[in-house]
């Protein structure tokens, strides 16, 4: 075994976590987090937040470009022939999100794996089959989270709409009607800001897995897989727990005191990269401001606010600020959106980045295999079984369960 390989313990520095190791060269985003910025392939996030569409910021991500008004038309065109599911997807969403009321996520994470049995081009392995899968697919995320919504409330899916806009057809899926124009616009900029954000750890999944030439619906389960957690994508639904346990804004300090003290993470704060305020977070307070106006919810604004000013009163200078997921949550629940669907709509934006990614990883591709440093024993030999005895002490934390006698 090669010596550099082989140590003891820490002996060997390597970076945890992958922390600042660079994976690979991108065109899609830059997150500047000294200054707080991101920008898509350039393009400065409140740019995009102020004059695009998802529609628009999807073609950006996929091509490099921005669309010519031809090319913006015919890509909706493309994104509303693929709405629609196959009715067995409709029909495993209705049993798997009434029957087991199983998480959201992992419905979501089976759907797309059935996707890829009803369409007939998954397997193909060609750059424009990658292209029209990635379209496809990122289409139909906003069709299957829509109609696991309406299952979880027992209600029947309903069908794509093809006169409306990706957002304001997600919601028409949602909620049953054509939503009001100002909300169709929040869940558009909601989409956009969530459509990218550098080498995060789903859409690292997701390229990961690309990587092995494996198909685009291989891909995309990677990554939503890896956007389940807690630690990602699994932080919104735990910001709104939050606020709901802490009711009132005067009870925000104490709560965020005690938790600190607990050594508690609090969600919707800290970022490995940004190490001042998430842009994202910037944007979604402002959206927050007028849509908790709207809804008569603003004691949760000032509930994130009040947290807000203790965490970077405390940690600020530690380079903890508020993420993405602090106002996002806010907005959507405000909206009338379940708090279990917050996470399944990180989803439906990040599926754009994901797939744009995943065809970046095709076209200049190297498999990804890094290397693990081996702290295991050197040398150990096979012991019969009549000579072996239960350990003092086990080597790891996992205990392998006795037989009850
Ligand atoms: C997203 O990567 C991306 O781009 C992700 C994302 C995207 O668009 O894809 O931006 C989306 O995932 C946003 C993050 C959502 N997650 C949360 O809000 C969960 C809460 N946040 C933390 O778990 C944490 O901040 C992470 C996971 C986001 C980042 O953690 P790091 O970089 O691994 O930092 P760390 O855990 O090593 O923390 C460094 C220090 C620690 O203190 P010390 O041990 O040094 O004393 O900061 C503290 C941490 O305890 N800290 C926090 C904290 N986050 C970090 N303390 C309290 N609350 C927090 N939220």
């Amino acid at each position: 075994m090669s010596k550099k390989l082989v140590a003891k313990p820490g002996e060997v520095e390597f970076a945890k976590g992958m922390e600042g190791v660079i994976a690979r060269e991108s065109t899609k985003s830059y997150v500047d987090g000294e200054n707080g910025k991101l920008y898509y392939h350039g393009i400065p996030i409140e740019e995009l937040a102020e004059h695009s569409t998802y529609e628009e910021t999807f073609f950006l991500l996929l091509y490099d470009r921005l669309p010519t008004e031809p090319e913006l038309a015919f890509f909706k065109e493309r994104m509303v022939q693929y709405r629609d599911l196959p009715d067995d997807v409709y029909e495993f969403i209705a049993r798997a999100a009434r029957r087991f009321n199983s998480h959201p996520m992992a419905v979501l994470r089976t759907a797309v794996s059935m996707l890829a049995l009803f369409d007939e081009s998954a397997e193909e392995d060609s750059l424009p089959a990658h292209e029209r899968e990635a379209i496809k697919i990122t289409s139909k995320l906003a069709t299957i989270v829509a109609a696991i919504g309406r299952a979880r409330k027992g209600l029947e899916p309903v069908r794509p709409r093809s006169d409306l806009s990706h957002a304001a057809n997600f919601l028409y899926m949602l909620f049953g009607e054509a939503p009001d124009p100002y909300y169709a616009r929040v869940m558009d900029v909601i989409l956009i800001l969530h459509a990218d954000h550098g080498c995060n750890a789903s859409t690292f999944a997701t390229i990961v897995v690309k990587s092995t030439l494996t198909d685009m619906h291989s891909s995309v389960v990677a990554g939503i897989g890896s956007l389940k957690g807690p630690l990602h994508g699994g932080a919104n639904e735990r910001v709104m727990k939050m606020l709901q346990e802490i009711g009132e804004p005067e009870r925000a300090e104490a709560w965020v005191l005690r938790a600190l003290e607990r050594k508690q993470k609090i969600m919707g704060f800290g970022h490995r990269v940004y190490k001042t305020y998430d842009p994202r977070a910037r944007i979604l307070h402002d959206y927050a401001v007028e849509v908790t106006k709207r809804a008569g919810t603003e004691k949760y604004l000032k509930i994130a606010e009040a947290i807000e000013k203790v965490m970077v009163e405390r940690l600020g200078q530690k380079g903890i600020f508020p993420n993405v997921d602090l106002y996002s949550g806010v907005v959507m629940a405000s909206m009338g959106i379940d708090t279990a669907l917050f996470t399944p709509i990180f989803a439906v934006a990040r599926v754009a980045g994901w797939t744009a990614h995943a065809l970046e990883q095709r076209i200049d591709n190297r498999l990804f295999r890094p290397r693990f440093v081996y702290v295991g024993p050197e040398l150990e030999h096979w012991v019969p079984l009549e000579e072996r005895k239960e350990p003092e002490q086990e080597p790891t934390p996992l205990k392998p369960l006795k037989k009850e006698l």
